[in-house]
């Protein structure tokens, strides 16, 4: 299936997945409209970026408003918003705890509970949740985050089952380390060439989207082959 004019929102566009897989996106012709905080570039044809908090429930349906005024439908979903705060769960700060809930959890129900309407009425749609090999495992001092990333897993396990019927496709993607600036708040690690490339989770994340009506790909686990680099013998 090709992905010419089919229309896409991606949320957390200003760098990393999200903005990789804008532009894999915009290349296979696609309109896509980025929800973000910040946005990655200013014009580009076909793209249009909506200022979007995920945790601000009005400011998500204002845009999802100004996406359908324009568009009767919206044909892919890509919830990629996302952080992850780290450390011992006694040191760990509500704040932060709120922050990763608040995005990676609410922002993910805000956007999606707006796109199923309109891809029931068409009968078509694909939504594509990030969670993280975080959300197949517990880690020590990766606790909240994990929670946020179990919480997807259950989210998307749950709606794949609930939309099938309408023709909606609902994958999750279980990344392990990627080299973005997700690691900002990680200062024990630096981003380096042995974690997966965004660009190429970006590229699963397309080929997920073209293949077949009736080809589902339920969970897309991905991780470094070598994520410390080759072994010295
Ligand atoms: N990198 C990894 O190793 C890895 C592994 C597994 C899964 N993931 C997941 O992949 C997703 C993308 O992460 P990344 O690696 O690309 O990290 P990143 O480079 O830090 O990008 C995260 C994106 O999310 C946006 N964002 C954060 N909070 C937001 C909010 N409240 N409202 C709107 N946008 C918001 C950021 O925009 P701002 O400019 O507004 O901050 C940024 O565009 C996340 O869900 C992350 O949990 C990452």
């Amino acid at each position: 299936m090709d992905l010419i004019g089919k229309i896409a929102v991606i949320t957390g566009v200003s760098k990393g997945i999200g903005e990789a897989l804008c532009q894999q996106l915009l290349a296979e012709g696609c309109t896509v409209f980025g929800l973000g905080r910040n946005n990655f570039k200013s014009s580009v044809e076909n793209y249009t970026f909506i200022s979007t908090d995920v945790r601000n429930v009005e400011e998500v349906n204002t845009a999802f408003e100004t996406i359908l005024k324009e568009h009767s439908h919206i044909d892919i979903l890509i919830n990629n918003a996302g952080l992850g705060y780290f450390g011992n769960v006694d040191d760990l700060p509500l704040k932060e705890w709120d922050e990763m809930m608040q995005t990676n959890v609410n922002g993910m129900f805000y956007c999606t509970r707006l796109a199923v309407p309109v891809m029931k009425k068409n009968g078509f749609g694909h939504i594509i949740n990030i969670a993280s090999t975080a959300g197949l495992e517990g880690m020590p001092m990766v606790s909240g985050y994990c929670a946020t990333k179990w919480a997807v897993k259950g989210f998307s396990e749950s709606l794949w089952r609930e939309l099938r019927d309408f023709k909606i496709k609902v994958t999750c993607v279980y990344p392990g380390s990627v080299k973005t600036d997700f690691f900002r708040n990680s200062p024990n690690i630096t981003p380096h060439d042995y974690m997966l490339m965004p660009e190429d989770v970006a590229n699963m994340m397309v080929y997920a989207l073209k293949t077949p009506d009736n080809f589902h790909q339920v969970n897309l686990e991905v991780r470094p082959l070598q994520p410390k680099g080759p072994k010295s013998n």
